[in-house]
């Protein structure tokens, strides 16, 4: 498999070699979903593939009565199903789970921060390596501020000369503009925003960081990149799945907290913001709030016309019969709680003023698919002797960011033959088929990665947060208040309520097809 990667000569030469300082992983919730499906798996492959330091410790912080042997069975668990790299043969694992511990401990007690600390630092001192540490909260958010403020009055969280230190955030970042004031507040007392990576996966997929070298290293997309020649964009991000094992959660958040706050709004910040003066953790971040902070904030008349909520019921999806939210465990018979939302929300600055970015995600819905579409202004006048259908179509880039990653363009063409005949065509560029389908790491080892090498450019910063919910907590209130636009139903296995639908139409366009 390596060697035919190696002879795609689009592959040639990518290998980022930036070493890796000595480092150990402390995962805070380490007995959680996220550790064994996500982030062990992630480290394994990266580990097979030679891209972790030497010196390289995972340590498993959490309540349970767990010896190191029970954190290592669980996670070779973990790593047999959900690892792009699979376990070859037991040496593999073994070398692998040698630098697995398991502390017990309970967040909320300050006391117990002091065995992980003489833990860690005995660990740095037997093998004589910096004392490096990268702490990664997977616990249940109403931890984070306790297991901050702990590791900070533990005195576990000041770079120094024994080792830097740096704390990876799990989403969600707070559930309201006020919780992640507060969340951030606690972190800054803490730590400084250097040391700070909050976590959003969505920034770790290829076709999101694409994003920026499309619109950034080619010359003939930004000219044509605004209010001049686009007509609208779209970004969807569609799940088949439902809630899951996580209704507690969901409940209580809905399709806006869950993606709209955090996936959606960074994929709409990457393609909207201006060019970045450096490809530099704070040069890019500080055009994307600056995004944020040009949406235009939506009133209750704008909630009432331009947001659309809803909930699924039961129906059929990839074949299968799946029962309606409200009778999913855990969630309440009379639940109110959205699963699906589109929006048609305006970025007021220079570039985009008048150009609709409509948005749209929801559970249960026909397939998995994530994409943005850049939906180009018609000609401003036709030759051909075209038919009113085809009057209507416009040229439409695509970035798609899951599955089949690629990206389109559809552009107008002659039918071969007499006459004039136009159809739409596609070109299209495909990252399975141009750099091999095994190419793409999971979002985590890249976020993981950049964690540890201390690049931020993949997180989101504290005010990038506090802007996003600034956008959303109004949304959220009006859907509760006695004003809010109906909560609609869509059956499982749709594309969503007819009144999403009535929200392009309403400006005479519609959604594509996914
Ligand atoms: C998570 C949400 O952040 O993203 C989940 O909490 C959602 O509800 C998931 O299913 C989607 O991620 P992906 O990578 O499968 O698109």
């Amino acid at each position: 498999m390596m060697a035919d990667k190696l002879k795609n000569p689009l592959r040639a030469g990518t290998r980022v070699g930036q070493r890796i300082d000595p480092v150990s992983v402390v995962i805070f919730g380490a007995t959680g979903d996220l550790t064994h499906r996500k982030l062990v798996p992630a480290l394994f492959s990266l580990a097979q593939e030679g891209q972790l330091p030497a010196d390289f410790n995972i340590i498993g912080f959490a309540r349970r009565p767990w010896s190191h042997d029970d954190f290592r069975q669980k996670m070779l668990e973990g790593v047999r199903e959900f690892s792009r790299v699979p376990v070859e043969n037991d040496s593999d694992w073994e070398r692998f789970a040698h630098d697995l511990y398991y502390v017990r401990g309970h967040f909320t007690e300050p006391e117990e921060y002091q065995g992980l600390d003489q833990f860690l630092t005995k660990q740095a001192q037997q093998t004589n390596s910096p004392d490096n540490r990268l702490y990664y909260l997977a616990a249940p958010p109403q931890f984070y501020a306790d297991i901050i403020a702990n590791l900070g009055q533990a005195g576990m969280t000041h770079d120094s000369e024994a080792g830097w230190r740096r704390i990876v955030v799990e989403k969600p970042f707070g559930h309201d503009l006020a919780s992640a004031t507060a969340l951030n507040e606690v972190a800054h007392s803490a730590l400084g925003e250097h040391q700070m990576y909050r976590i959003d996966h969505y920034l770790g997929k290829e076709t999101v960081q694409n994003i920026l070298v499309l619109r950034f290293a080619n010359a003939i997309f930004e000219p044509i990149w605004n209010r001049r020649y686009v007509d609208h964009v779209q970004i969807s991000v569609a799940e088949s799945v439902g809630v899951g094992s996580r209704a507690g959660y969901y409940d209580q958040a809905g399709v806006v907290r869950d993606i709209f706050q955090n996936h959606i709004f960074q994929i709409l910040t990457l393609i909207a913001m201006e060019p970045p003066i450096a490809f530099e953790a704070n040069a890019i971040r500080d055009e994307k709030v600056k995004v944020l902070r040009a949406m235009r904030p939506m009133d209750r008349q704008h909630i009432l016309e331009d947001t659309v909520r809803a909930q699924y019921s039961a129906g059929v999806v990839e074949g299968e019969h799946v029962p309606g939210y409200c009778e999913a465990p855990k969630v309440a018979e009379d639940s109110q709680t959205a699963t699906y939302a589109a929006f048609k929300w305006y970025v007021d600055n220079w570039r985009w003023q008048g150009v609709p970015f409509y948005m749209r995600s929801g559970k249960r819905l026909v397939t998995r698919a994530t994409e943005v579409s850049i939906h180009f202004k018609r000609p401003p006048h036709m030759l051909f002797d075209a038919s009113s259908e085809e009057r209507m179509r416009a040229n439409v880039l695509t970035l798609r960011v899951q599955p089949d990653e690629g990206i389109a363009l559809r552009f107008e063409t002659k039918v071969p033959g007499q006459g004039i005949v136009q159809r739409a065509v596609t070109m299209e560029f495909s990252y399975g088929a141009s750099f091999g389908t095994d190419s793409s790491p999971d979002a985590y080892e890249r976020l993981l990665l950049d964690a540890m090498r201390g690049d931020a450019t993949l997180f989101a910063r504290h005010d990038e947060i506090e802007w996003a919910w600034k956008l959303i907590d109004p949304v959220i209130e009006g859907w509760q208040s006695s004003e809010a636009p109906p909560l609609e139903t869509y059956e499982a296995g749709t594309w969503g309520p007819d009144a999403a639908d009535a929200l392009l139409a309403r400006d005479g366009r519609q959604w594509r097809r996914l």
